[in-house]
């Protein structure tokens, strides 16, 4: 079975405790496992991975476009944290690794401080979902699916 992987960067393991308002009472284990349920509906597995390192969410990005290429994984739904708002290491990386990506943010960047508005992900993502709670990552599944399956 095909897969899809479900990238998470800082902070988001603290998700659940953290600023609640902005990104609810979910933790990260619930919604690996809301992803779950909804990549099986899809017909797909899921690789849900987080990590507070720029190089190791480079480093996974690179392994997306192996898995890729050898057949093995549909894309990528990611969830950058603040490096949306810094890196160009990870656009690089993105366009460098030829990786589908839907841009998952759990809160309305756009209605928050000016220096979240900016995204670097976004000019190379294949879709971006903002603003819709963490059932945001389950419309970024449906959207990878419907966009390249
Ligand atoms: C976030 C938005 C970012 O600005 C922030 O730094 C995060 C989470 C979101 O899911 O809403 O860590 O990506």
């Amino acid at each position: 079975m095909s897969s899809i992987m479900i990238l998470n960067g800082p902070n988001l393991n603290l998700l659940g405790q953290r600023e609640p308002e902005q990104y609810g009472h979910e933790t990260l284990a619930d919604v690996e496992a809301m992803c779950r349920v909804e990549a099986e509906k899809l017909g797909y597995g899921i690789d849900f991975r987080q990590s507070n390192h720029e190089g190791v969410l480079i480093d996974a990005i690179h392994e997306a476009g192996q898995l890729i290429k050898a057949g093995k994984l549909l894309g990528v739904v990611f969830n950058p944290g603040a490096y949306t708002h810094t890196s160009i290491a990870l656009h690089d990386a993105i366009k460098g690794a030829e990786v589908p990506v839907i841009e998952v943010h759990i809160s309305n960047v756009h209605a928050r401080e000016a220096f979240r508005h900016h995204s670097y992900i976004s000019p190379c993502a294949a879709g971006i979902v903002v603003g819709m709670g963490s059932y945001g990552y389950v419309l970024g599944l449906q959207g990878l699916v419907h966009k390249l399956a």
